[in-house]
């Protein structure tokens, strides 16, 4: 390891506060997972064709629940059928070995942090989670049944037992709502943990953030207090990045380029002291 990343590894573990991870889209996609900005993503209604940020709006849900519902069992689908990978069981070790120390911020609906075995506790779904729907009314939430299935294709039909499976919670019967966060929606504490992502970038011993392009307001925050306050920050991503510039320019930051799978594991063996046992 360089000796820059060790000592300021090293640095983050003397701190006080949390050590914070940050995880975005890339750090599922070494288990097969599309990112969001990338080129498979478009979705066909009839002959129009919806761009992700098109389709993940309260306005198209407003618009074409049933499409909209479509689009996510298709993606819940391809969620379910992948698999946590290195990465993700890199996080766990250090949830176990720090308890307390460590907080997971993921922007990821997949799930996959959760299935590798990262705490509910410790881990903050600042988007949602595609495994969740949400009732409209009362705001309950309840996960998706099991019975509506696994195999959703882009040319699934919506079906009326799908739709009744997705009724059975609210008051009279009406239909929940994926429980994401849309892109004409705010962050708020009661769903996505705004308020404690700030916090835990506040008190931040030490920041990782994980393969995402920067294109989301709370995440960019986190790296911005962090980066201001001048406490260690680790980006880690395969391509540069907002994040990768504000670790470049902080004199406590560095930029580990390339895919997850490959620059976790052995930061995590450091703090971990796994790599000296
Ligand atoms: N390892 C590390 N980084 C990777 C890898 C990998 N194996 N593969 C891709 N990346 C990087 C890409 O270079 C890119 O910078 O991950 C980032 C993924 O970016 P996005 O697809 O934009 O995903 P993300 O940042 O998580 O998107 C944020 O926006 O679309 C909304 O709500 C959605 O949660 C999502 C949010």
């Amino acid at each position: 390891m360089d000796d820059r990343l060790g000592e300021l590894l090293a640095e983050g573990l003397a701190g006080d506060g949390p050590v914070v991870v940050m995880t975005g889209a890339g750090i599922s996609a070494e288990s097969g997972i599309p990112t969001f900005r990338g080129e498979e993503g478009y979705w066909t209604v009839g002959s129009a064709n919806y761009h992700p940020m098109e389709m993940a709006t309260y306005e198209a849900y407003r618009r074409m629940p049933e499409e909209v519902w479509r689009w996510y069992l298709y993606r819940r689908s391809v969620c379910r059928r992948a698999a946590p990978n290195d990465a993700h069981r890199a996080l766990v070790h250090l949830e176990e070995a720090l308890q307390d120390r460590f907080l997971l911020i993921t922007q990821n609906v997949d799930g996959l942090h959760r299935r590798a075995g990262s705490s509910a506790a410790r881990t903050f779904e600042i988007h949602g989670n595609i495994d969740v729907m949400r009732c409209e009314r009362d705001g309950s939430r309840h996960l998706i049944p099991e019975a509506i299935g696994e195999a959703w294709g882009p040319s699934s039909p919506f079906t009326d037992e799908a739709r009744s499976l997705l009724s059975g919670c609210c008051p009279g019967g009406a239909l929940a709502r994926p429980h994401v966060l849309w892109f004409d929606e705010t962050y708020d504490e009661e769903n996505f943990r705004f308020h404690s992502s700030i916090d835990a970038a506040v008190g931040a011993a030490l920041l990782i953030v994980i393969g995402t392009s920067g294109s989301t307001n709370l995440p960019m925050q986190v790296g911005a207090i962090v980066a201001r306050r001048g406490s260690p920050m680790i980006v880690i991503n395969r391509d540069p990045s907002p994040f990768s510039e504000m670790a470049e320019r902080s004199a406590a930051g560095y930029f580990c380029h390339g895919p997850a799978g490959e620059h976790l594991p052995p930061i995590v063996a450091r703090l971990t002291g796994a790599d000296r046992s």
